[in-house]
């Protein structure tokens, strides 16, 4: 055994096992497909979200957003606006509060801002959309109208706005996420000009946006001392305290974050401009202040995907050895910390002699771009996964036999073990699930009436990620229920639930003695909900806290008790109290070892991941099927069908991981088909910020979804488990482009799949 496995041995040590614990009547939870807890107060409209909540002499703020790009402000009059009828307060960088360049978003920093300069301390605009101003008012309606009476003169200057004009100024970024930004094996293009097969094109994707049905909203409080309440739509909420304290200029422990619910968070409900300015007009008024960004402002004020540009050849055998990989790209983005990591999947999908695989930027004057759903990982997978389809058509070879053929038996990139990988059983078990064999196999040949029927396949791939330093605690009180408590987030995953479901289980308790409190940061600190990562961290701290609680336990234990002088390896949780390995039949119940006191509690926290783990390749996979319909005359396109088989470690919720990845398969349907950020390149403004332009999948474009897991636990993961919020939507789009083609017979390459290209025959813009 290695020190690996030596070290996952300890965490899982700590797993129930049904082995040792054979008499337990407790019903066992993880696996099964609870529904989740929060769901009646969600459908009833009981949940209490940011924007619901209110404060005694509440007031309400609205930002105005700048009219160019890049420049100064050369002269900005309030006197309009502070005129206006319930005005109290115009803020600008005339007489904003001081603060300091809010905290980064990264892996080492605590912070969770995606721009690194604080609002409204100096007069230089960086985007079209950045907050000019900020009017606060007695009412929402007075806060917007007189924000439009804030007049401002710019002098403009010219903009880095257009990605695909500036393409040739592309340079490396310093790194990729802490990984090289190139890497490469041989003489690639040599290799793929003498391979007998060869696809060679230039894939591109556009900017998306957020568009969650929660809008941003924050309300901000100052209290004597120096205090500050901030109450806020947040997936971060312990990096949303430190941003935010770290930027205002106080100590983190003077300030507490709130967020009981998220109304849908895919990776910026995160610290933006707004919540500093919130707090701002929180301070200058000294009143509670609430601000909620309009839709547009979710567009202009707060970052989503970068635009990307790709170009993959292969080059092939004529069995299909892959000899040539070449994945060059480039993405436009703002800060080197987001670099939108498109070159990932390439790194660690297929085995290929030699190789090229990197990512340069282009610098643009627009809000900073993001994290969102899968960042890279779901646009670079486009590229990659319609280029392995294009390479099959060439081959005349199925395109699952052509990835089998490909399959690598160590990470093709870094020479590492895989901690497990079953992405051809995914593939196995969903082509069966499918009805793959009766596909179309000629494009253009199948037709349904004026539909033209085709069918694609396409990889799915997600790293897994495991947040280092959360904590939770586990109180049980007087009556034998448990309360397990971190500062987790809720973004509508089914945080509470999986976690009920894992400490039930784990406590030998039904799940309706076991709570979970989360939500504040006065609880104990825990990751953040991003890098579909939270779930997989917090498991951790839960089984390290319930082993500490054993501890306290047993030296609660009554000496004439049968667990006195045990130590925590001689006891098992069980039918809501202790019990002895050795003789199942001797225990304590809770109620009896808290006694007297009302609750007995314990801390656990998340220990580093040992560095051994670098030596693995951990990653989650799957395999996506889809059928679309594709009018003959109009090229609309309609997915029909849809089959998602995933391999994302244990699943504790059958019922909540499903609709992880049924949500992003609907989102990858619109990254497909539907949305598009357009920006005017004279004004660097996005123009497509409403729901009205920037289009979505609604119920009528979303057909059955159907998900299954392998569930196979990842043998050096704590309880085997992965993380399954992103890994759903990387490869949708590959496989919607690559059954447009088997229906049509066109190929795009430049997404959205609009009908217009379908008719143009696909050239790529
Ligand atoms: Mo996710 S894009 O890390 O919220």
């Amino acid at each position: 055994m290695n020190m690996v496995q030596r070290a996952t041995e300890a965490l899982n040590r700590t797993l129930p096992d049904r082995a040792v614990d054979p008499l337990s009547t407790a019903r066992r939870v993880v696996g099964q497909a609870v529904s989740r807890l929060d769901g009646p107060s969600k459908v009833t409209g009981g949940a209490t979200f940011t924007a619901d909540i209110d404060q005694p002499g509440l007031a309400y703020a609205s930002m105005v957003p700048s009219r160019v790009a890049s420049g100064r402000i050369r002269h900005i009059d309030v006197t309009r606006a502070a005129n206006a009828p319930g005005v109290i307060d115009v803020i600008t960088h005339h007489n904003a509060p001081a603060m300091d360049t809010p905290v980064l978003m990264t892996l080492t920093a605590k912070g969770c801002a995606f721009t690194d300069v604080a609002p409204l301390q100096d007069d230089v605009v960086r985007w079209n959309g950045q907050a000019v101003a900020v009017v606060v008012a007695e009412s929402q309606e007075c806060a917007d109208s007189a924000a439009r009476l804030v007049d401002v003169v710019y002098d403009a200057a010219p903009a880095r706005t257009s990605f695909r004009g500036l393409l040739s100024e592309a340079v490396f970024p310093a790194d990729v996420l802490g990984e090289p930004s190139e890497v490469s094996r041989g003489d690639v293009e040599d290799t793929l000009s003498q391979a007998a097969f060869v696809v060679d094109e230039v894939y591109t994707t556009p900017p998306h946006h957020h568009m969650a049905i929660e809008l941003h909203a924050t309300m901000a409080q100052w209290s004597p001392g120096d205090k500050l309440h901030v109450w806020d739509s947040t997936q971060a909420l312990g990096r949303t305290r430190h941003s935010i304290a770290h930027a205002v200029g106080v100590p983190e422990e003077n300030v507490t974050v709130t967020c009981r619910a998220v109304g849908g968070g895919f990776g910026n409900k995160t610290v933006w401009d707004h919540q500093l300015l919130c707090v701002a007009a929180a301070r200058v008024t000294g009143r509670p202040v609430r601000l909620v960004l309009r839709r547009q402002d979710v567009f202009r004020m707060t970052g989503g995907r970068a635009p990307t540009w790709q170009r993959v050849a292969l080059g092939a055998a004529p069995d299909g050895h892959l000899q040539a990989l070449v994945h060059d790209s480039v993405t436009g983005i703002v800060h080197e910390n987001s670099p939108e990591q498109v070159s990932v999947p390439a790194r660690h999908l297929y085995a290929s002699d030699t190789y090229r695989i990197g990512q340069k930027k282009v610098v643009l004057d627009v809000v900073p771009n993001a994290s969102m759903r899968a960042p890279g990982d779901s646009v670079g997978s486009f590229a990659l996964e319609s280029a392995i389809d294009e390479l099959a058509g060439h081959l005349g070879i199925d395109p699952i036999e052509l990835r089998s053929r490909n399959e690598p038996a160590v990470d093709p990139t870094e020479g590492t073990r895989f901690s497990k990988r079953h992405l051809m059983e995914a593939y196995r078990r969903g082509a069966e699930r499918f009805g793959w064999p009766d596909r179309n196999r000629v494009p253009g040949a199948r037709r349904d009436g004026r539909w033209l029927v085709g069918h694609g396949t396409a990889s799915a791939f997600y790293p897994y990620i495991r947040m280092p330093g959360g904590k939770a605690r586990i109180r049980i009180t007087a009556d034998g229920h448990a309360v397990v408590t971190a500062a987790a987030n809720d973004m509508g995953m089914g945080t509470e639930t999986v976690q009920v479901q894992h400490a039930a289980e784990r406590l030998g308790l039904p799940l309706d003695r076991v709570s979970f409190e989360f939500g504040d940061s006065t609880l104990p600190d825990s990751p953040i909900a991003a890098g579909s990562a939270q779930t997989a961290s917090l498991v951790i701290t839960v089984a390290q806290a319930a082993e500490e609680l054993k501890k306290v336990l047993l030296r609660r234990a009554p000496r004439h008790s049968a667990l006195h002088g045990l130590k925590p390896a001689d006891v098992v949780f069980r039918d809501g109290g202790l019990y002895r390995v050795s003789d199942p039949a001797q225990g304590v119940s809770f109620e009896t070892l808290v006694g007297e006191v009302r609750h007995v509690d314990a801390v656990g926290s998340s220990p580093m991941l040992p560095l051994e783990f670098m030596k693995y390749s951990m990653h989650g996979y799957g395999a996506h099927f889809c059928e679309v319909r594709v009018d003959a005359t109009t090229g609309e396109t309609r997915v029909s069908r849809w089959v998602a088989c995933i391999d994302a470690g244990r699943i504790i919720n059958p019922k909540t991981a499903a609709s992880q990845i049924r949500g992003a398969v609907i989102m990858g349907i619109g990254s497909a088909l539907m949305e598009e950020g357009l920006v005017d390149s004279r004004a660097g403004r996005t123009v497509t910020a409403s729901a009205a332009d920037y289009h979505m999948p609604v119920h009528a474009d979303v057909c059955d979804i159907d998900v299954s897991f392998l569930d196979i636990p990842d043998p050096l993961t704590p309880m085997g488990v992965h993380g399954v919020g992103e890994i759903g939507i990387v490869g949708v789009a590959a496989a919607i482009a690559n059954a447009v083609h088997n229906a049509t017979g066109v190929r795009v390459r430049d997404l959205p799949i609009t009908l217009d290209k379908i008719i143009d025959g696909g050239a790529a813009r």
